[in-house]
């Protein structure tokens, strides 16, 4: 039996990952012998999540960093089954997840003691979950090294069906100018940007969204379009002056052959993983996600995916990677108290 306090402190521990605009989604339960993990789609946006998929890399993310706090904090092995249903539910409405509200999504179970790989690689990605940040400065320092993808590839590589290339040029240079163009449409739309004011700062519910700090300054020479957290319904309200980004920048696809509920989480789970090798490595990590979010862009992006690897495939997610020049100093994303998403 493993003391409450202990599964507190790796919940809390969990709650430090990354999750769509820092929306948190993510309510446990304490279970026989574990924990079960519940999706709140009351809390989560829907504008730039049309069908949930945000939501559920957002739970695959926390579930991602449970598993490696749980066994780093108690040494045992843990048994993670997604409970969720592999096809995509009917349910009219799948923005943010609604339709994925009811009954856990996954359940951790607590198992014998680690072997001391597991434990040793626990102890490790534990080591980076509160160091972790996502990334929207320039990545100066040089792409990622052979062996360093071959890391984040296998960090990846822990998501059963998931896979992770690193983008050729070409290919970079088509996810580079997709996600461009999906960014501009994206400022068109006023309840997009209605919603992301809603996440950013003052206006986010207490304990989550983005703090100004933490949005980033845009491309000075529009290489690399992260996500404009700046543009509100009446104008901008950037003050950060364009810096320059790197160019190319390094792109790493995740990808897998299918695209049920249940590769969404973990596809999410991949990145989480991801970004803490990444973080233990040294490396910026950034989410180049914006042309995943429409079926006509993200069938572009397949496209492109499929010309460049030569077979057909889902893309899950995009991310950049890169050594930053010097020391980047992170404004700290704010996380709501871990005993209000203890459910009873
Ligand atoms: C599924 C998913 C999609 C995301 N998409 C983007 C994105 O397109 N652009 C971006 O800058 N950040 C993106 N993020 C990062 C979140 O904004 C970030 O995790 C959150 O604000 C918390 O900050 P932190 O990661 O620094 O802790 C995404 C995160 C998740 C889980």
């Amino acid at each position: 039996m493993v003391e409450r306090d202990r599964l507190i402190a790796a919940l809390e521990d969990a709650t430090h990952a990354s999750s769509i605009h820092n929306s948190q989604p993510w309510r446990f339960r304490l279970v026989e012998g574990g924990v079960a993990v519940h999706l709140d789609p009351t809390v989560t946006p829907r504008t730039v999540d049309p069908v949930g998929r945000w939501a559920l890399a957002s739970i695959g993310a926390v579930v991602a960093n449970l598993e490696l706090a749980l066994t780093s904090r108690t040494g045992r092995a843990v048994v993670t089954e997604i409970t969720l249903g592999d096809s995509i539910p009917e349910a009219a409405d799948l923005a943010g997840g609604a339709a994925y509200g009811e009954g856990p999504l996954a359940v951790i179970t607590l198992g014998e003691a680690a072997e001391t790989t597991t434990a040793m690689t626990a102890a490790r990605l534990h080591g980076a979950i509160k160091e972790r940040h996502t990334t929207r400065g320039p990545l100066l320092g040089g792409p990622p090294t052979e062996e360093e993808w071959a890391e984040l590839q296998a960090a990846v590589a822990w998501a059963p069906g998931i896979q992770a290339t690193p983008a050729s040029e070409p290919l970079v240079r088509s996810l580079l100018s997709l996600t461009a163009r999906a960014e501009d449409a994206r400022q068109e739309d006023e309840d997009y940007l209605e919603e992301i004011q809603n996440w950013v700062e003052n206006e986010a519910p207490s304990g989550t969204g983005i703090p100004r700090g933490a949005i980033g300054a845009p491309d000075a020479e529009g290489h690399v379009p992260i996500r404009d957290f700046t543009q509100t319904p009446m104008g901008s309200s950037g003050d950060g002056e364009a810096v320059f980004f790197e160019d190319p920048p390094a792109l790493l696809v995740l990808h897998a052959a299918s695209d049920t509920p249940v590769d969404q989480l973990r596809a999410g789970y991949a990145m989480q993983r991801a970004m803490l090798e990444a973080t233990a490595l040294g490396l910026g990590i950034g989410v180049l996600g914006q042309a995943l979010e429409e079926p006509d862009s993200r069938a572009a992006v397949d496209g492109a995916a499929e010309e460049s690897f030569g077979a057909p495939v889902v893309v899950h997610q995009i991310l950049r990677l890169g050594h930053p020049a010097g020391t980047i100093t992170y404004a700290a994303t704010p996380r709501r108290p871990v005993t209000d998403l203890i459910l009873d």
